[in-house]
C-alpha cells in the first residue's frame, strides 16, 4: 500500500506531499504538533491531546484550520488510507504561508499536514531490557510547555544521546534537576517506593501519556508526588523510567553509563507499563 499524505484539504501520494516554501512552519517553526498512538485500531487519549493541540494554538495566536469533529475524521482517514492500525498519526499546524516577515501575517490561512505511519508502540522488548539515558544541559526556549515544532536542540540532544548509545537524553535545567526527556517525560521511584514526576509547568510539556499514567497510579492508590529531582537523585533512585505517546512507560536502567538500582527494569516501572499497556488495549 503506497503512503498517503493529508496536506491542506488534499490526499496526496506521500512522496509528493509539499507545503510552499513560505510556509511559516518551515521559516519560523511557527507551528504547532501532535503525535497519537494507534493501538488495534484505536486512537489512544486523543481527547487529551486535541485539548492540548488547542492549548497550544491558543499560546500562539494560532487559528484552527479546521473543527475537532473534521480533524477527527481527517486523522482516521489520514490512518485508513495508509492501512494503519498499530502505529502514529502525526498532525501539524502552522500560520501559514505568507512573505517572510517576523510579525504574523494579517491574512495568511493554517495550514495542515497530517501524515500516519506503521509503529510498535510500547514496544515490549525496550519494556523488557529498559533502556539507557544520558543527561546534558536544557537548551531550549522558556516555554517547552507549547507542543511547537521548535525542536532543534531536542534534535541535537537526541543525537548525542544516539551517539552515546542511549536511547533518550533528559534535559537537566540550571539548578540541576531533570526538566524531560528530548520527546519523553522524565520519572523517577525513590527508596520508599514513591514515583516522583516534575511538576506540569512552563518548564516542560504535559505529556498526554504523563496524565493517563497519572490517572493509573491514583486509581492504584501508589505512592506519588510532583516536584523536581536532581541528576544525582536519580542516579541514586530505586528505578526509574520514562513515558511517551509512542513508547507508553519505558524502565529507564541506565543514566550517563552508571546503573539505576540493580541495572534492570524496576517492579514498579514494568507494573506501570503492563498497566499502560492494558490501558491501550482496553481502548480498542
Ligand atoms: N513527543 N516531552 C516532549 C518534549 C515531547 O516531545 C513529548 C512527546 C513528551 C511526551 O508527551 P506525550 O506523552 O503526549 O507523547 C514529553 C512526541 C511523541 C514526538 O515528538 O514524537
Amino acid at each position: 500500500m503506497s503512503r498517503v499524505a493529508y496536506v491542506n484539504g488534499r490526499y496526496v501520494p506521500h512522496r509528493h506531499a509539499q507545503v510552499h516554501v513560505e510556509d511559516r512552519g518551515f521559516q519560523f517553526a511557527d507551528a504547532v504538533y501532535e503525535v497519537i498512538a494507534i493501538r488495534n485500531g484505536a486512537f489512544i487519549d486523543e481527547e487529551r491531546h486535541l485539548a492540548r493541540l488547542a492549548r497550544s494554538r491558543r499560546e500562539l495566536k494560532l487559528a484552527a484550520p479546521m473543527s475537532d469533529a473534521a480533524l477527527k475524521l481527517v486523522l482516521r482517514e489520514t490512518a485508513r488510507r495508509n492501512g494503519i492500525r498499530d502505529g502514529i498519526v502525526y498532525l501539524q499546524v502552522t500560520r501559514g504561508a505568507a512573505p517572510r516577515d517576523f510579525a504574523f501575517p494579517k491574512a495568511a490561512k493554517p495550514s495542515l499536514v497530517v501524515t500516519s505511519r506503521r509503529m510498535r508502540i510500547a514496544d515490549p522488548r525496550l519494556i523488557a531490557n529498559g533502556i539507557a539515558v544520558i543527561t546534558l544541559p536544557d537548551i531550549r526556549w522558556k516555554r517547552p510547555d507549547i507542543k511547537s515544532v521548535a525542536l532543534l536542540p531536542n534534535a541535537l540532544a537526541k543525537q548525542q544521546a544516539k551517539e552515546a548509545g542511549a536511547f533518550e537524553a533528559w534535559q537537566v535545567d540550571a539548578d540541576g534537576n531533570v526538566t524531560e526527556g528530548t520527546s519523553s517525560n522524565a520519572w523517577i521511584v525513590t527508596a520508599k517506593d514513591e514515583v516522583v514526576t516534575r511538576k506540569a509547568d512552563d518548564s516542560i510539556l504535559n505529556g498526554v501519556t504523563r496524565l493517563g499514567l497519572l490517572d493509573i497510579i491514583a486509581r492504584e492508590g501508589m505512592r506519588f508526588v510532583e516536584r523536581p529531582f536532581s541528576v544525582a537523585e536519580a542516579k541514586a533512585a530505586r528505578e526509574a523510567m520514562l513515558t511517551s505517546a509512542t513508547n507508553g512507560v519505558l524502565p529507564v536502567v541506565k543514566i550517563d553509563g552508571k546503573p539505576v538500582g540493580q541495572g534492570k527494569p524496576g517492579k514498579l516501572a514494568l507494573k506501570l507499563a503492563a498497566a499502560y499497556r492494558d490501558f491501550m488495549d482496553g481502548a480498542a
